[in-house]
């Protein structure tokens, strides 16, 4: 098998261009901006409408991105999602955290298809709301995890579920940054809230994606959870002070690390820390564990899917023990670009979402099970309502 078999993403479809996907947005800020980008490369899609909270915000966005004839006047989603003149197949849903629960149902109850940024949600509670108006609509409901359309991520996966490893015991996952709290466009990353989750949802979620995605996404069964914004709420903060908006320190209401200890079904052990702030490069690479061999993957933000170098498979030949580099395959094509055009296919063919709920539910309850184990300050069983 060569590294060739792990590109056929990279491969381009024929689209049917004379059947369009009618798609409208709801939340155009600052990520609306790579999903208009990556919607307007696409034959098959027509966008007719935009909702912003924020009056005028959803106007003056398509006219950046030279879009017309774009419905723009409403002053809510549900509004939108009243329209019923639009004739709409499926809606983008790009608003921050607190707000992904709710349209995300409203979309769901109109019969739309749904494209809903990560995280799912903030709380297990509406992640499980979601999926069972996703059940009664029948529609295709997938998260915004752009890494799942990687070849690399795509290798991680066929190494694990290859049994090359073995039985897998033990993951470490994470990441980081020594500073990078969010603050692009103002505060809607680090108010409670807005935000509800720091860079436990924010990059947080990317990395367990890519384990648990990598090993079949096992049920979570506890977990000890810790969080702490030692950064986020210091005025001193050098990036406030370099931006000139020290008053952030006081709107932060989220976290900026997190660490948790969570046990897996199948005995699977996973050792979870993330940081959007930290005095330390890295807080350690992904390493995943197994009684045939363990892969090492070199410490990544994630959220494009890229790893920090070559990743190394330790095992045995012959008795020996020996290591295996497992080059980086670099994409031709953009993510977001794959993200927006496996849900289309989805909707085209009736297929199913490229990201499923069924197993973003397990990521959302880790995240859930880390902020609710944090506050008590003990280990607790994740639990998930039946759907
Ligand atoms: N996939 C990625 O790589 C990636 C990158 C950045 C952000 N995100 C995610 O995208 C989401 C949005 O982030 P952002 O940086 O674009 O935030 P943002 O604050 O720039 O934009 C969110 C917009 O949604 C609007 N909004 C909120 N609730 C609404 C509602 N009910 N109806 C209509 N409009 C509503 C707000 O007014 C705002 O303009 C977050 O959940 C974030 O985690 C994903």
């Amino acid at each position: 098998m060569g590294l060739d078999d792990f590109k056929e993403n990279q491969e381009k479809k024929v689209v049917d261009a004379s059947k369009k996907v009618r798609i409208a947005f709801i939340g155009c800020g600052w990520i609306a901006g790579s999903h208009i980008k990556a919607l307007l490369k696409q034959p098959d899609v027509e966008i007719v409408a935009g909702a912003d909270l924020i009056p005028g915000k959803a106007k003056a966005f398509f006219e950046k991105y030279g879009v017309e004839n774009v419905k723009t006047d409403y002053a809510s989603h549900k509004e939108l999602l009243a329209d019923k003149s639009l004739k709409l197949d499926a809606v983008t849903i790009c608003t921050y955290n607190r707000q992904h629960a709710q349209p995300a149902i409203d979309a769901l109850n109109a019969g739309l298809n749904v494209l809903l940024e990560k995280p799912f949600t903030v709380t297990t509670e509406e992640a499980v709301e979601v999926m069972r108006a996703e059940k009664k609509s029948g529609k295709i409901l997938s998260i915004g995890f752009q890494p799942r359309m990687d070849a690399n991520m795509k290798m991680i996966k066929k190494i694990c579920q290859s049994g090359e490893l073995g039985q897998i015991y033990y993951i470490q996952t994470g990441g980081g940054r020594r500073r990078g709290i969010p603050t692009p466009f103002g505060t809607t990353f680090i108010e409670d809230e807005t935000a509800g989750l720091g860079a436990l949802g924010d990059i947080g979620c990317y990395s367990l994606d890519m384990v648990l995605n990598a090993i079949g996404y096992p049920k979570p069964l506890t977990v000890s959870g810790y969080k702490s914004a030692f950064f986020g709420t210091d005025p001193n903060y050098s990036n406030y002070v370099k931006i000139g908006h020290p008053e952030y320190a006081a709107k932060f209401g989220v976290d900026d690390f997190a660490a948790a200890f969570i046990r897996l079904e199948g005995g699977i052990i996973l050792d979870f820390r993330i940081a959007w702030a930290m005095n330390l490069d890295t807080p350690g690479d992904t390493i995943i564990m197994g009684t045939k061999g363990s892969l090492r993957i070199p410490s990544t933000e994630c959220w494009n899917g890229t790893v920090g170098g070559p990743m190394v498979l330790y095992h045995e030949v012959c008795g020996e023990q020996t290591q295996t580099e497992i080059p980086i395959i670099t994409m031709k094509e953009n993510l977001f670009d794959l993200k927006i055009r496996t849900f289309l296919d989805a909707i085209k063919e009736n297929g199913t979402a490229p990201v499923p709920s069924s197993q973003i539910l397990y990521n959302q309850a880790i995240i859930d099970g880390i902020a609710k184990s944090a506050a008590v300050g003990r280990e607790i069983e994740i639990e998930i309502p039946e759907i």
